[in-house]
């Protein structure tokens, strides 16, 4: 299908300074905002992140988010994250010179050289049994990043990058976010699946998965056909659908932090 064929060309509405593009979109999606419509920020003042989380958010960095109506369960729509980390993974690449030092770090955050570069918040809103909207986040830290982040992180500037403006970036994201949302409306995940796997940082090995107060160490064994981790521990696999991946080698386990 022609990627066009999904949503028209985008309705893109541009702030200098907004509360949160996020929030700005939900708004609009209540009020029957169409697919495709997409807000952008030069700063946020209430930026957010996954599991209510803060994303500080000063100008020269990339906040923009997207309006998706895919009319599928809340389930299948929660896999629309993976597709903006892939997007965000093409947008960024062709900026630097060693692409093979791009990976991803589960659910969706995307790594450059080991540090988070950028992150995806996905809202949905149900009606019945399906979703009504889906809400796309994306932030780069294209100029700078927060020194202090439960994750280190790093920039596209601070890793070598001479191509800075948020603007392009955002450009080239939305072509590619395009591609991978008709991917997955015409083929399903599993494409997705392949292209993340592909790059996923720590499969295979020892990760540390925090889920609240809880800890848990295992082996990275797999994604599976919905995207939740599956991590194998003491000869058992437990299937995760949220928490907080370290990708740091520890001792098997499962301990109370
Ligand atoms: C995360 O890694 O925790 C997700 C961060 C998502 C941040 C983006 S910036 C644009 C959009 N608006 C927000 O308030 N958050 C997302």
């Amino acid at each position: 299908m022609d990627p066009e064929a999904l949503f028209p060309p985008l309705r893109l509405l541009a702030f200098e300074n907004i509360d949160s593009t996020n929030e700005e979109l939900r708004r609009r999606a209540a009020q029957a905002a169409p697919e495709g419509t997409a807000v952008v920020a030069e700063a946020q003042t209430a930026g957010r992140g996954r599991l209510g989380r803060r994303w500080d958010s000063p100008p020269g960095n990339l906040y923009c988010s997207l309006l998706l109506r895919p009319g599928c369960s809340a389930a299948a729509a929660a896999n629309l994250s993976f597709a903006a980390a892939l997007a965000v993974a093409d947008a960024v690449e062709p900026l630097l010179s060693s692409p093979s030092v791009m990976s991803f770090k589960w659910p969706n955050d995307v790594l450059l050289g080991g540090r988070k570069v950028a992150g995806i918040l996905l809202e949905t809103e149900i009606k019945g049994d399906s979703v009504d909207w889906v809400v796309l986040g994306v932030g780069v830290n294209v100029v700078s990043f927060p020194q202090q982040a439960m994750y280190p992180a790093t920039s596209l500037a601070a890793a070598g990058c001479d191509r800075t403006n948020p603007r392009e970036v955002m450009e080239s994201y939305f072509d590619h976010i395009r591609i991978w949302y008709a991917r997955w409306r015409n083929e399903g995940f599993a494409p997705l699946r392949a292209a993340w796997l592909a790059r996923a940082g720590g499969r295979g090995e020892t990760v540390e998965v925090r889920i609240g107060k809880e800890r848990f160490v295992g082996r990275f064994a797999d994604l599976d056909a919905d995207g939740a981790l599956i991590l194998e521990m003491d000869g058992g696999l437990r299937r995760i659908t949220a928490g907080d991946v370290f990708l740091t080698a520890a001792p098997a386990g499962r301990e109370e932090v």
